[in-house]
């Protein structure tokens, strides 16, 4: 497949290169994430959708790279050999060397060859590789920042890794987050002749400005950076970043507002900007997805009895289902604007005295000391009702059958015995309850200090029978096996009515992408990539259920209410309307597929190229472009390859 995107150079309308060959035929692409097979956030997604379209264009020359957990090995991989000689006898080296590490295939689509580094393991070499660190850059980790002395382990011995790959000269290899930066880093200084792209995802200094309530995007060009980083004890992290980022040959980034910040916080522009997509499956019938819809709402609707017993004084046929998820950032997530929201929301319905009632969902993890009894009390006592309207329900019919058998309607009042109405009553005598349905489904650990809770109590939305809002806090990610709600992740979206999204710090976020595929609606903000990348795309977002909060020009107070407006006009809208702008908002969905974004990023050819060009000895030259499966492969080669000794040096840019 490569031989055969570089002879496709012509129809990109980019100049070819002189015809010369290449030694591209055994380059092999590495991806390099702290989330390969290991759930933490939208970078798991990122690198799980797109394996299949990697896989499908580079197959066996493809490898991702990330660190080892036994239970997410055992789970999710399928251990095999390594296919390819150098790179066996590259991890025999490091394990022959008192190291650890695994290969497998990744059982997702595409099934794509995983390396998995034991960090733990290779801890016993910490104190080396951090003088090696501060010998190579200078930069010095704190004992106490496990996670950036993990990143250190993880970085040190994808460079050995390298290294021992050393008589291999193509090789790319395409890093993710300041996380994963420390192996390219090292790479770059100890002059390995390989490629490198370095994408964030988010800036350090972004993250934890915005989760400190600064007004960000209005002082960008403001901030003294390192200060702020010392401050805020990140500067070796924010060191680490900036220097994957600098040593980079190609540095990208997810958004166009990112790259913004990327410029300000770490002092590079991106090259390009490569917008984050979905590997969206279509049904063969349209309808499809709508029963999809209606059978997991049932689900929902069954978890909702049980949670909210006796005090199911509202109708399910009237009842909405909304939801935030994601990572536990208060504030960056748009967690508080939600709530507040979610409190006016709450009074106009009771005003306008609507029939509607609203369950909220917040799917966001914290510390639990498992679920609590409350909840789990709460299914238990459904379940209970459940068995004994069966056995009453099987004890008529049976009673009904034999009348029926003998030539007679039986007599209604008579047909269920004393015992049966014992058994009724004290069923619903368990459904009593002397307290309010629990607002968490879990025990919290820093219930008093916890922000959702904390304002929950502010708010007062204690899921009191007059409320018209509910609010239902799970404070874990959805699993199908869980004893409550016994859904996965894509179940639940889908059996819902709007995701609600209203970030401030985002540099993607993929929450309200996927539902746009799954065809459920959901509101977003201006200052989420996601919500930009929509802006330019559509002319009226909105009609195709894609609300987008303004938080870029408005006050929060201004947003609170415009979030509070869609929200109540949501709650407006009838089942008919409901259904129809579910398949609008379905429609979008190849705009998020990774193999249309292929193409949408043949605008940034042009940008790449000025950066080429700019930045001697390096020079562009476009051999193919790939408009089907999701990469763009540009070439960059050392303008002076020819007349150097050292390998010529492709860098293909994917992601
Ligand atoms: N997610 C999940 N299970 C849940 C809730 C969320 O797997 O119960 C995933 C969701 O599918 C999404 C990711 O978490 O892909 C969050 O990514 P996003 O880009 O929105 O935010 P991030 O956490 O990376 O900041
Ligand atoms: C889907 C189903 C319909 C169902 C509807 C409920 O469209 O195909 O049969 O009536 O969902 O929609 P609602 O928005 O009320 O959950
Ligand atoms: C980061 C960002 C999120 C983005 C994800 C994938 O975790 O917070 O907005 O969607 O990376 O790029």
């Amino acid at each position: 497949p490569l031989t055969r995107s570089l002879s496709m150079g012509s129809l990109s309308g980019l100049p070819l290169w002189d015809q010369e060959e290449l030694p591209v035929e055994d380059l092999l692409l590495f991806e390099v994430a702290w989330e390969v097979t290991n759930k933490v956030g939208g970078i798991y997604t990122v690198i799980q959708t797109k394996a299949k379209v990697t896989v499908d264009e580079w197959g066996e020359n493809f490898f991702m790279i990330g660190p080892y957990y036994e239970h997410n090995f055992k789970t999710q991989v399928e251990q095999c050999d390594p296919p390819n000689a150098a790179i066996k006898a590259a991890l025999e080296s490091i394990k022959n060397n008192g190291c650890q590490v695994h290969f497998g295939r990744w059982l997702i689509e595409g099934t794509p060859y995983v390396i998995l580094f034991d960090i733990g393991a290779a801890a016993w070499n910490l104190d080396r590789w951090k003088g090696d660190l501060w010998n190579t850059c200078s930069i010095g980790l704190p004992y106490h920042d496990r996670e950036a002395n993990d990143s250190l382990i993880l970085g040190s011995l994808v460079a050995w890794f390298f290294k021992e790959l050393q008589d291999k000269p193509n090789v790319i290899a395409h890093f993710h987050e300041w996380q994963a930066g420390v192996g390219l880093v090292l790479i770059r200084s100890r002059k390995l002749p390989m490629a490198t792209v370095f994408t964030t995802h988010a800036t350090l200094l972004g993250r934890y400005l915005c989760a400190g309530n600064a007004d960000f995007y209005n002082n960008l060009d403001k901030f003294d950076i390192d200060r702020e980083a010392g401050e805020r004890q990140i500067y070796h992290r924010y060191c680490l970043e900036r220097a994957a980022v600098h040593c980079s040959h190609v540095f990208t980034t997810v958004s166009q507002i990112t790259a913004v910040e990327a410029d300000h916080m770490l002092h590079r522009q991106p090259d390009v900007v490569t917008p984050n997509g979905l590997n969206v499956k279509k049904f063969s019938a349209m309808h499809e997805f709508q029963n999809l819809h209606s059978m997991n709402k049932l689900k929902i609707q069954e978890f909702v009895r049980g949670h909210f017993y006796g005090h199911l004084d509202f109708n399910l046929e009237k009842t909405l289902f909304f939801f935030i998820a994601g990572r536990y950032e208060f504030s960056n997530k748009g967690a508080d604007v939600f709530l507040e929201a979610l409190s006016r929301l709450n009074y106009l319905l009771r005003v306008h005295k609507s029939d509607v009632t609203v369950v909220v969902f917040f799917i966001m993890p914290a510390k639990t000391n498992n679920f609590n009894v409350e909840s789990l009390k709460g299914q238990a006592v459904r379940k209970q009702l459940w068995d004994t309207a069966q056995s009453v329900k099987e004890k008529f019919g049976k009673r009904l059958y034999e009348a029926l058998l003998r030539g007679e309607i039986p007599d209604m009042n008579k047909i269920l015995d004393r015992d049966d109405f014992t058994i009724m009553k004290r069923a619903i005598y368990a459904t009593q309850r002397h307290t309010l349905p629990p607002v968490t489904t879990h025990n919290m650990l820093d219930d008093s200090t916890d922000p959702i809770l904390s304002n929950v109590r502010r708010i007062g939305l204690f899921n009191s029978r007059s409320d018209r809002v509910k609010i239902v806090f799970h404070p874990e990610f959805l699993s199908s096996t869980s004893p409550l709600l016994p859904m996965d992740y894509e179940e639940f979206i889908r059996g819902c009515h709007l995701g609600v999204f209203p970030s401030y710090y985002e540099p993607w976020g993929y929450t309200p992408g996927e539902c746009t595929v799954m065809g459920i609606p959901s509101v977003t903000t201006n200052l989420s990539g996601f919500g930009c990348f929509m802006e330019e795309h559509i002319s009226d977002p909105s009609a195709y259920g894609i609300y987008i909060v303004d938080r870029r020009f408005r006050s929060a107070e201004d947003s609170c209410n415009q979030l509070t407006q869609f929200m109540f006009s949501f709650c407006q809208q009838s089942r008919r309307q409901r259904i129809i702008q579910r398949n609008r908002t379905e429609r979008l969905s190849d705009l998020l597929d990774w193999r249309y974004l292929a193409r949408v990023r043949r605008n940034h050819i042009q940008m790449l190229q000025t950066y080429c060009v700019c930045q001697p000895p390096w020079k562009l030259v476009v051999f193919g472009f790939q408009s089907v499966p999701g990469l763009i492969l540009f070439f960059v080669t050392h303008c002076m390859s020819k007349s150097l000794e050292t390998p010529v040096c492709p860098v293909f840019l994917l992601h």
